[in-house]
């Protein structure tokens, strides 16, 4: 299973936006995609339009081992083609009570163990911070998409998450690939260019594409639909499939 992180401990650069348009457009193109929610906020469980799961039948549970219901029980379907499993409020706690665990690292690995092939992909939709869930995350995943946007502060924040990436590298002998940037809410000022410029000087991994803003973007998360579905002719969804391609085209090299 082909699973990608998206992460980026800065809060609001697009992590969750991203997260539901990209699996959009892979789904449109007949692959078969999983939707995690890993952030206690639950806003991709809202951008998508679905209410979040209550008792032992959540993520937070099979997360700690409190539920033996197998992980597939655990996924809601979305008109748009993707399967999603949904947050709930249990994550916040979960985040705490995972320190306590044995293996805590690697529990998000074994639930989704029993899933194998079912999916091409499964995106992880990341919380803002570097906590027990992000370091799941970027175990189960080994491969991080990290959203940014074109500001002074998006360097160290990136700066940050290659330090997390090598504390996991050397804690556990674990590889943790970032697999690209991708801009969010570009300008195409000098500013914006310049900054860019130096990030990726700095952390020599490619833009796999640059998102522009758009209140598109904000309405499609309010009817609870990504914008492919929304404004399907528009630049917007017409970026997030390019986005696919890049992601799918990495595969293809890999598996070359
Ligand atoms: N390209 C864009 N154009 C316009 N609005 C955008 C764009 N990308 C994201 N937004 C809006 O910005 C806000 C933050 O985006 P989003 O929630 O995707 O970021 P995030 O990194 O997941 O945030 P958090 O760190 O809180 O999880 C949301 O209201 C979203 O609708
Ligand atoms: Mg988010």
């Amino acid at each position: 299973m082909n699973i990608i992180a998206i992460a980026n401990q800065k809060g609001g650069v697009g992590k969750t936006t991203i997260t539901i348009n990209l699996g959009a457009a892979l789904a449109e193109a007949d692959l078969r995609i999983l939707l995690v929610d890993l952030d206690p906020q639950g806003h991709l469980t809202e951008g998508l339009g679905l209410s979040e799961p209550e008792g032992d039948e959540t993520l937070a549970a099979a997360l700690l081992g409190r539920t033996s219901l197998p992980v597939d029980m655990l996924t809601v379907s979305h008109e748009c083609g993707v399967d999603i499993i949904p947050a709930s409020l249990g994550l916040f706690l979960t985040e705490r009570d995972l320190v306590h665990l044995r293996g805590r690292e690697y529990r998000l690995m074994r639930v989704f163990e029993p899933l194998e092939d079912r999916y091409d992909y499964t995106l992880i939709d990341c919380p803002p911070t570097l906590g027990q869930l992000t370091d799941n995350a970027l175990v189960a995943a080994r491969k991080a998409l990290v959203p940014i946007q074109p500001e002074d502060t998006s360097l160290r924040a990136l700066e940050m998450l290659l330090d997390q990436i090598h504390s996991i590298r050397d804690g556990l002998g674990l590889t943790v690939d970032i697999v690209g940037l991708v801009v969010n809410q570009a300008d195409d000022t000098l500013v914006a260019r310049r900054t860019l410029e130096t990030l990726t000087k700095a952390v020599p991994v490619p833009i796999l594409a640059s998102i522009r803003r758009r209140v598109r973007l904000k309405e499609a998360w309010a009817a609870g639909k990504p914008v492919t579905m929304t404004e399907p002719t528009g630049d917007t969804a017409e970026a997030f499939r390019g986005l696919a391609q890049a992601i799918m085209q990495q595969r293809k090299e890999v598996t070359a």
